[in-house]
């Protein structure tokens, strides 16, 4: 028999792509699935899921911004032989009450197979690739986080950790709270980035900034939400189940502008750019 693969869904994403690629260099049979992905995968069409699981023992299990990890999917798998989750959550995940992902933790604590949970800080790829690139290119970031401090963390990192967790034995039961080295505010980021790329990027972080560019009946909901994320402080999980330091954001921003990021003139956007703010109560 074949021996059995890992299902990585999100495998077009900002962290899916870099699992499948970790897996895959170090010898597994990968499913890579998405919508768009080499096995096709739909949260929202129940007949991909089981084309997906087959012959699956492990999940890397994340669902997209918005989509809640459907609990019929995770019995299915179990039915289907899955034995390890790995979940994408988030850090924040209690103090900012982010339900969706608080109940996709207790189902896979629950379903009666291994599990690890990542609580990652903020990808270092929002600004790239994710929902923050358009504000970069439009030069303006509205964020109310004022100086509070984020511990930045590099997509290949989570993907490493995350790699480690499906292939090794001993992160069964673990919540790894996944950070860059270092914490730093928005503006010393935006900072840095600048230093890279000598883009400027002006930030506004005051409630009242906030309120100026949201929509009213969203503003003070998302404020109360961002408010409640606290100074995001470095952990040692990275360098604990890794093994090596994890990127810094400078040499993230670096890498990102060699590889060709931000080359694209100035253009006018909203606060997160082409994302529209309804979209946006959590990171
Ligand atoms: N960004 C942050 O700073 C941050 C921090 C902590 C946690 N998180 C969490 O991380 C998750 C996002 O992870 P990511 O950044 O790796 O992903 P991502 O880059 O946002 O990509 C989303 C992935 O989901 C797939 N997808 C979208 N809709 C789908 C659907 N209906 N069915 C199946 N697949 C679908 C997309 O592929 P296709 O288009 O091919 O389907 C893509 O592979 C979210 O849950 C977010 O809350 C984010």
């Amino acid at each position: 028999m074949a021996d059995p693969s890992i299902l990585v869904l999100g495998a077009t994403g900002s962290t899916g792509r870099r699992v499948a690629a970790r897996l895959t260099a170090a010898g597994r049979t990968v499913r890579r699935a998405s919508r768009r992905g080499d096995v096709r995968f739909d949260w929202a069409d129940r007949d991909t899921w089981a084309d997906a699981l087959d012959g699956v023992d492990r999940v890397y299990l994340m669902a997209p911004h918005e989509l809640p990890v459907e609990p019929d999917f995770v019995h299915e798998a179990v039915a289907r032989g899955v034995r390890r989750f790995v979940l994408l959550s988030t850090r924040g995940v209690v103090e900012m009450r982010d339900e969706r992902l608080l109940a996709a933790e207790r189902l896979v604590r629950e379903a009666g197979v291994g599990w690890t949970a990542l609580r990652p800080d903020w990808f270092d790829q929002n600004f790239d690739e994710g929902f923050l690139r358009p504000a970069v290119l439009a030069g303006e970031l509205v964020l109310p986080l004022g100086g509070k401090r984020q511990a930045f963390v590099d997509a290949d990192d989570i993907a490493a950790v995350a790699v480690a967790a499906l292939t090794e034995d001993g992160h069964e039961g673990e919540v790894y709270e996944v950070t860059g080295p270092e914490a730093l505010s928005f503006p010393r980021a935006l900072a840095e980035l600048a230093e890279v790329t000598g883009r400027h990027v002006e930030f506004r972080g005051t409630p009242d900034d906030y309120r100026a560019v949201m929509p009213a009946e969203l503003a003070e909901e998302q404020i109360r939400a961002w408010d409640a994320l606290g100074d995001g402080e470095p952990t040692d999980v990275v360098a604990r189940v890794t093994g090596r330091e994890p990127t810094s954001f400078r040499d993230y921003a670096a890498r990102a502008w060699a590889a060709g990021a931000w080359r694209e003139p100035a253009s006018a956007s909203g606060p997160f750019g082409a994302v529209s703010c309804a979209e946006r109560p959590s990171r």
